[in-house]
């Protein structure tokens, strides 16, 4: 239903910008102005990446960051300036709302100059090439994959424990109390609904892979309304008994802050949070522990970042496919993802660069899909449609906010998600 009125509303002033951009093809704008929301430090760090790139490259940049993790802030924006008919270059978009932009007709450019040239269609991985193509035109330019079934642990807090990261449940429930016994935040959390969600993810794939397919990938009503949804939710309201009383609305690099310094003890969160406790000079194995959430490790909910590129004036296209050709270039996937916590989009670079993370990373998510366990994430809209996610975020959200019991949160998510499709 969104996807019809998004399509709706926005057809006639795309149509309306693709005549004025043939009219102004006169002289070429060498600048591209990027719409994200990468704003925390390490994701900043990132950026600069990028940005410094392009400059190399002779184009110039226009930021426009939204904070917002997830991108829920971004994409309302993103909406306000297509409709007054002035999308931006680029914008960093994820999964289904690409496709939903793709939809709109005349709303997004067309890459295929660039990734002929380059062969995208060989080194880009078909789970991403899913949401970078329409109608066999690449549209969007993948910069990365990023991953939701993460836990980031302080190395000291975990040692206090006993030092090994646990890999069932019920470990983690032990390591947890120990945490918390030794004075400390169990578990660093930031209060917004995708970052529960992000936590649900691993919670729903860690009841097995059959049921995360079933439920958030079919959308089945028996997966979604059944006895491991049920106990998803028990989890949950589980994981909450081990958050700070501040953790309403923080932001999920402040979060990571509270691990790194010690004063949490490990954070539930993709592996952008890498990328924070990169900024803050720590090492992976000596500071801090990456491992996978328990239960799931061989599998991966991945989500990848993407410039969607949207159908500018004549004059700023040769500055957009340069643009998308420098972030699918080799040098440039290791670069930016070892600063940004990520794995490259493309299959075909060295895992040299990377840290101990990065290489788990690596090495875990072609593990993943050759053996037909890589699966969308939800929380991160690869999963299924951003009406669906939305109503996914607010029963994960007013449960774990003590609205609903998990028996309640279970009828509510099976009705939300019906609504929604
Ligand atoms: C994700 C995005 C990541 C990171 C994170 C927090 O949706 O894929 O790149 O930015 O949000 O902002």
């Amino acid at each position: 239903m969104i996807r019809t009125n998004l399509t709706k509303t926005l057809k006639l002033t795309a149509s309306a910008a693709l005549i004025m951009g043939a009219a102004n093809a006169a002289t070429a704008d060498s600048n591209v102005e990027v719409m994200h929301w990468w704003t925390s430090g390490g994701e900043a760090k990132a950026l600069d990446v990028l940005k410094a790139d392009l400059e190399s490259k002779g184009i110039s940049w226009s930021d426009m960051p939204i904070a917002g993790g997830g991108g829920d802030n971004a994409n309302t924006v993103l909406r306000a300036r297509v409709t007054a008919g002035n999308p931006p270059t680029a914008a960093q978009m994820l999964g289904y709302a690409i496709l939903d932009w793709a939809n709109v007709d005349g709303a997004l450019g067309n890459l295929n100059a660039a990734a002929a040239k380059e062969n995208w269609d060989a080194v880009v991985p078909k789970a991403l090439q899913k949401f970078a193509k329409h109608d066999g035109n690449w549209i969007s330019a993948p910069v990365n994959i990023h991953s939701t079934n993460w836990m980031w642990f302080n190395k000291s807090a975990l040692d206090a424990v006993g030092g090994k990261a646990p890999t069932t449940w019920e470990e983690f429930v032990a390591v947890l109390d120990g945490m918390k016994a030794n004075g400390i935040t169990p578990l660093a959390h930031g209060g917004q609904a995708w970052q529960e969600a992000t936590i649900f993810d691993a919670v729903a794939l860690s009841l097995g892979d059959d049921f995360y397919t079933s439920a958030f990938i079919d959308l089945d009503p028996a997966a979604l309304g059944g006895a491991k949804m049920l106990e998803a939710f028990n989890r949950m309201a589980k994981l909450r008994s081990y958050v700070d009383d501040n953790f309403s609305g923080r932001d999920w690099n402040l979060a990571s802050a509270m691990v790194i310094e010690g004063k949490a003890g490990v954070q539930l969160m993709g592996d952008w949070a890498k990328g924070e406790f990169l900024n803050a000079g720590q090492v992976p194995g000596k500071d801090f522990v990456c491992v996978r959430f328990p239960g799931t490790q061989g599998a991966v909910t991945f989500n990848a970042d993407q410039f969607a590129m949207f159908n500018v004036s004549d004059d700023k296209k040769a500055s957009q496919l340069a643009m998308a050709s420098s972030v699918l270039s080799p040098e440039f996937q290791s670069a930016f993802n070892v600063v940004k916590g990520s794995v490259p989009a493309r299959t075909d670079v060295s895992d040299a660069a990377f840290d101990d993370c990065g290489k788990k990373g690596i090495a875990d998510l072609a593990e993943a899909n050759s053996a037909g366990r890589l699966y969308g994430s939800m929380a991160h809209g690869h999963a299924a449609p951003d009406a669906i996610k939305g109503a996914l975020y607010d029963v994960v959200t007013a449960h774990f906010n003590g609205e609903y019991s998990s028996e309640e949160a279970v009828q509510e998510l099976v009705a939300a998600i019906d609504a929604a499709k």
